[in-house]
């Protein structure tokens, strides 16, 4: 097995950083200026992450692609995290989304598309009622509240360093066994260990142990874990999850946010999974803030019980933005020709040869590094076994190698998502797209290896 030099790495990543300030000196100028009025120069605190030692200012996107200020053209392999996995200005979307602004955003009145948004969301999820709220986030956010409601448990269970979104109680990892609070989680109202057990993904004794005590309301589960990397359930694991919680009254929320990259229906549609509750976000409005939930027949049963229309307004649950109109006809454009079954069937076979193109690079160095893919999502990591669970995944992150490879790609016209070694494929992403991907992985490998 190769290995990694590591004096080298440092070597070429002070390379790399030079390299990408000489070339975006508009960026570099607009960032100076923007840390006069943003904190840290950017308007969302996450975006100081990116490698490089100030974040790309943007142009413009098409597709695929997108241009900076300083006129160098990316291939997309990011798309927002998810947010634009339709590929950017899809042309149905952008003419429908145009047409409803004209008419008027937002009215706390529903319109006529959110009843073929309802219809069709229980034609791919399966679940028969929905809601719709702005962001992923706050989808599960009111999911969970929902579900204590309805149980009268306090407590949820979720997995360890999942990622739903910024909901406090999800901000929780296990550290020798103990529940606290995760790395770097701001001012928590509380210890996430008083609202949250935290258990590690494929564990089913460490599941059946947690729920048994029947003081969990929900488990809030991603189908495939995806934001510490990818992380597949072991066979039969959902056939478990499904079997415990059900067993003991706990209600299962399964997040789609990320893992709709399954296919149309998600991994709940391509796997026959039977979530009480169901969670998307991100691309199904083609990034127009967008998100829904939805329940089944049984659950929606006990929270119309639950919910008397004089209290509506103070439940906690939805906002004065929520279901506007504008994220119904994004919605609706979005389903029914933007994210089709003909899209999946381009993205997916996409995915296949971005993988496919890795792993010749992989094997022809010899490193100890591996792919994983789900649907059109595909992932590098830099450990030679697939991890079972988020402690192990978490455990192989190299942030300076992982800083490397993007910066490296970055200045080569290629962005990766972020925080990991992922891409995600859009529906105008092209051959030569990945094929580009694997050129410039082979000469970031190379300029490492010995
Ligand atoms: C699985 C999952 N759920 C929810 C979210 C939250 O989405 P948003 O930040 O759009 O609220 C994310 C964001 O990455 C996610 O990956």
């Amino acid at each position: 097995m190769a290995s990694i030099d590591r004096a080298r790495l440092y070597e070429q990543l002070t390379q790399e950083e030079r390299r990408f300030v000489d070339t975006h000196p508009r960026s570099r100028e607009l960032f100076e200026r923007a840390k006069k009025s943003l904190l840290a120069g950017v308007p969302m605190n996450w975006m100081v992450r990116w490698a490089g030692p100030f974040p790309v200012f943007v142009k413009g996107g098409q597709g695929a692609h997108f241009t900076d200020v300083d006129g160098h053209d990316y291939i997309d392999l990011c798309l927002g995290d998810t947010g634009a996995m339709t590929g950017h200005a899809p042309a149905a979307a952008v003419e429908a989304i145009a047409a409803q602004i004209r008419h008027g955003v937002t009215f706390m009145l529903p319109s006529e598309d959110a009843v073929w948004v309802g219809e069709e969301l229980t034609r791919r999820f399966g679940l028969p009622y929905w809601q719709v709220a702005l962001t992923a986030t706050d989808a599960n956010r009111f999911s969970l509240r929902l579900a204590r409601e309805i149980t009268q448990r306090s407590k949820i269970l979720v997995f360890n360093y999942c990622y739903h979104g910024t909901v406090d109680e999800t901000f929780a990892t296990l550290n020798e066994g103990i529940v606290g609070s995760r790395h770097g989680n701001l001012g928590p109202q509380v210890n996430p260990s008083v609202t949250t057990k935290v258990i590690e993904f494929n564990d089913i004794p460490a599941l059946e142990a947690a729920l048994a005590p029947g003081d969990v309301a929900a488990v809030l589960a991603e189908p495939v874990m995806t934001n510490i990397g990818i992380i597949h359930p072991d066979p039969g694991y959902h056939d478990a999850l499904r079997e415990i919680t059900r067993r003991t009254g706990t209600i299962l929320i399964i997040d789609e946010t990320h893992t709709i990259c399954t296919g149309p229906g998600g991994y709940t549609q391509a796997y026959h999974l039977q979530p009480d509750m169901f969670v998307i976000g991100k691309p199904i409005a083609s990034g127009i803030p967008a998100a829904v939930y939805g329940m089944s027949e049984e659950v929606a049963e006990r929270v119309r019980a639950h919910t008397p229309i004089e209290d509506s307004d103070t439940s906690g649950i939805g906002g004065t933005l929520s279901g506007n109109a504008l994220s119904l006809a994004a919605m609706h454009v979005t389903l029914e020709r933007v994210l089709t079954p003909e899209a999946f069937n381009r993205m997916i076979p996409l995915a296949e040869r971005f993988e496919l193109g890795v792993e010749e690079v992989i094997e022809e160095y010899e490193l100890p590094w591996i792919v994983k893919r789900l649907g059109c999502r595909a992932e590098y990591w830099f450990r030679p076994t697939p991890p079972r669970n988020g402690g192990e995944a978490a455990a192989a992150i190299d942030f300076d190698l992982d800083r490397y490879m993007h910066l490296f790609a970055l200045n080569r016209g290629i962005l990766m998502t972020p925080f990991h070694n992922m891409a995600l494929i859009s529906p105008s992403t092209s051959e030569a797209d990945i094929d580009q991907h694997t050129r410039v992985f082979r000469e970031a490998v190379r300029s490492l290896v010995a």
